[in-house]
């Protein structure tokens, strides 16, 4: 018999967020003969600290393919990722493209593989925070519309795509395949000497994280966040890697002593300022999600989220976006740290879960790996 020729799957990564999803599934690919994975990134993030340092600490292969794609406006970007992929999954022939997350990425390779027959595979499906001002959520909503699997992180994004009609079949609760990296990267993060190298020692410090343009870019919102950042500072002192698109906006704000602007942190260390902080305050969704398994206390800067399992059964807290919203949920979680329960399969198996939802979507037999 003549050898079989391999499915050939396109996975497709673009930004930071999306380098801790694509690290396991594409770990779960290792081995299966029946497939042939082919890592593609846009090159929506490419600086150093942004990208590569992620690619190293969770030892994601070398992509085939660098679309270096580089930043624009949300047309300008999308558009040139369409243009770039398609010539990719054409000389390629894939049978099926992985997408993860809900950035730009997501959507311009979902769009585009969708065009040429190409089965649509989103992780990390079904997530709305029912805000269409939100970029993400646009992204969401078409990805998910156009998406022929549908693998979804928790219980609310099975409901989402029930009530927009979706296929019962066409969807399948996995877990969280940036989980299945925090657990697998997490005892070598503790060890590393984080907290010396930055000069935190071991007072109690919070961790800030800060980039929506919905919170940045607006000038007043920013002023109320950093209001609220300054204050609570008094309390203790706080850490924030600064995201390159809210560094322009901050640069030159004269902020108080307390709190320590740094550069963006690579993967291992920010996992460590994760799971060491007091409280993080962060307008992330990944965040949201990494501070409930860890434990640690989580003030979301944002009216809504899209992850309600970490309000409902985590550590995370909605913080809203004023001085005084902000400032009344760090008391609370200040006086009343919140006990949070891991959400199910949240267990570092995602990605093996993922695998076997692939096979079986195409006709594989479970288990024959
Ligand atoms: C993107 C995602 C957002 C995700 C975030 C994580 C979309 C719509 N948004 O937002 O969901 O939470 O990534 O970081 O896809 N820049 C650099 N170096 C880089 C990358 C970006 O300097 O490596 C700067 C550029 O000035 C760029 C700006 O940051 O214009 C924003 O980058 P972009 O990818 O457009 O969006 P993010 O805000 O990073």
């Amino acid at each position: 018999m003549p050898p079989k020729t391999p499915i050939k799957l396109g996975m497709v990564a673009g930004a930071r967020p999306n380098f801790m999803k694509i690290a396991p599934l594409m770990a779960a690919f290792i081995g299966d003969s029946d497939f042939e994975s082919i890592l593609i990134h846009t090159g929506q993030h490419y600086d150093q600290n942004m990208s590569e340092s992620f690619f190293r600490d969770l030892r994601i292969p070398e992509p085939r393919y660098r679309l270096e794609v580089g930043s624009g406006s949300h047309a300008q970007q999308t558009a040139e990722i369409m243009k770039r992929i398609e010539p990719v999954l054409i000389s390629e022939q894939m049978a099926g493209v992985v997408v993860v997350g809900d950035v730009n990425s997501t959507i311009a390779a979902a769009l585009v593989a969708v065009k040429m027959g190409i089965a649509v595979i989103h992780a990390e499906a079904g997530l709305r925070s029912f805000d269409r001002t939100m970029p993400e959520e646009i992204n969401r909503l078409v990805v998910d519309s156009i998406s022929d699997l549908l693998l979804v992180t928790e219980e609310s994004g099975r409901v989402n795509l029930l009530k927009e009609g979706r296929e019962p079949g066409s969807i399948v609760l996995v877990g969280n395949l940036m989980v299945d990296s925090l657990r697998h990267n997490l005892k070598e993060a503790l060890e590393a000497d984080t907290l010396e190298r930055l000069g935190i020692g071991t007072e109690r410090f919070a961790l800030v994280t800060l980039h929506r343009p919905a919170n940045v870019d607006d000038d007043a919102k920013l002023k109320e966040i950093l209001a609220a950042v300054e204050e609570i500072s008094e309390d203790l002192p706080l850490y924030w890697p600064v995201h390159p698109r809210t560094r322009a906006k901050i640069n030159g704000l004269g902020l108080n002593s307390r709190i320590h602007l740094l550069d963006p942190l690579g993967y291992r260390d920010f996992l460590h300022l994760q799971a060491k902080a007091a409280v993080i305050l962060t307008d992330s969704g990944g965040i949201q999600e990494e501070s409930t398994v860890l434990g640690t206390q989580c003030l979301t800067l944002r009216d809504n989220t899209e992850r309600p399992v970490t309000i409902e059964s985590g550590t995370n807290r909605l913080a809203g976006t004023s001085k005084s919203s902000i400032l009344d949920a760090w008391r609370q979680t200040r006086d009343t740290p919140k006990a949070g329960v891991i959400p199910p399969m949240w267990d570092g198996q995602a990605g093996q879960r993922c695998h076997a939802a692939i096979r079986a979507f195409f006709g594989l037999p479970s288990g024959s790996v």
